[in-house]
């Protein structure tokens, strides 16, 4: 595996490699990879010719007084987890490589972005959106790994890339969780051992709100107030949100019907959580 810590370094080796008729995957990440990120790295190696992955802790997607500094990293563990799922380039950049210049220039998608994770964070998706766009531009990929944990993320690059017309193909790959349901997520490190064996109570309530809805309940507020009720009934788990809503547009619906996405964000302690679950109202 090559690392590159320069812009320049790896554009032209990506540059070559897609003149020689490469095709190229990408996995953009922000490091403290777990066995969620190990995934993407492998289904990036399975599907092209050359894959890459990024590693950078994006300051512009971070709100103020949210985790930017605290925000765990481990470069030695994350690089021999990158190489040991076979990827061919690693990028590292430092924050002056990627941002020599105050920030003019702001990605925004509209829309999807004001609901959810923008309703918390207002300033996140845009820090998101303009640091994919950048790392495209820069790595040139073929295709993108994300991750299905962060689904309103996936949805917000999705419809960037549609909008920009960016040749890049948006694989979302499913969420990778404990025995116990917790989804895997570096934020994960935060919780105390008491938060840690609460935290699986957001996917037990999506799972309750999808059983729900396979059993036939059509009303997006019945199935919103039992995953309420469950994740209040934990008393280290403070709600964010929760909801149940059109997987492809976020938007919501009632009644239920077609392909849905239930939603839940719950803080534990430091640790902010996401969780998400497809299923489908017939
Ligand atoms: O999901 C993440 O780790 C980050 O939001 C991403 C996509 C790497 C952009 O910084």
């Amino acid at each position: 595996m090559q690392t590159h810590t320069t812009i320049a370094s790896l554009r032209s080796t990506l540059d070559r490699a897609r003149a020689g008729g490469a095709r190229v995957g990408l996995v953009p990440t922000m490091g403290f990879l777990h066995a969620g990120h190990v995934s993407l790295l492998e289904r990036a190696v399975a599907d092209n010719d050359v894959a890459a992955a990024t590693l950078f802790v994006n300051p512009l997607q971070f709100g103020a007084g949210e985790d930017l500094a605290a925000y765990p990293r481990d470069l030695p563990r994350d690089a021999a987890l990158v190489a040991a799922a076979g990827v061919d380039h690693l990028f590292t950049p430092t924050v002056e490589e990627m941002y020599p210049t105050p920030v003019l220039t702001s990605v925004s998608v509209a829309g999807i972005t004001e609901r959810f994770e923008g309703a918390s964070r207002p300033t996140h998706f845009a820090g998101v959106a303009t640091v994919v766009a950048k790392l495209f531009a820069i790595a040139g990929p073929c295709r993108a790994y994300f991750g299905e944990k962060d689904f309103q993320q996936v949805a917000v690059v999705r419809r960037m890339a549609a909008d920009l017309s960016l040749p890049v193909e948006v694989v979302a790959c499913p969420t990778v969780r404990e025995p116990d349901g917790l989804a895997l997520s570096s934020r994960n490190v935060y919780l105390t051992a008491e938060e840690r064996a609460a935290a699986p109570v957001l996917h037990r309530a999506l799972s309750a709100g999808a059983a729900a809805v396979t059993a036939g309940e059509r009303s997006a507020s019945v199935v919103r107030d039992l995953m309420r009720d469950l994740i209040a009934a934990e008393p280290l788990a403070q709600l964010d949100y929760v909801d149940v809503v059109d997987a492809a547009t976020l938007a919501p619906v009632e009644p239920l019907v077609g392909a849905l996405r239930l939603l839940a964000a719950a803080r534990f302690g430091k640790a902010r959580l996401l969780d998400n679950l497809g299923v489908l109202a017939e």
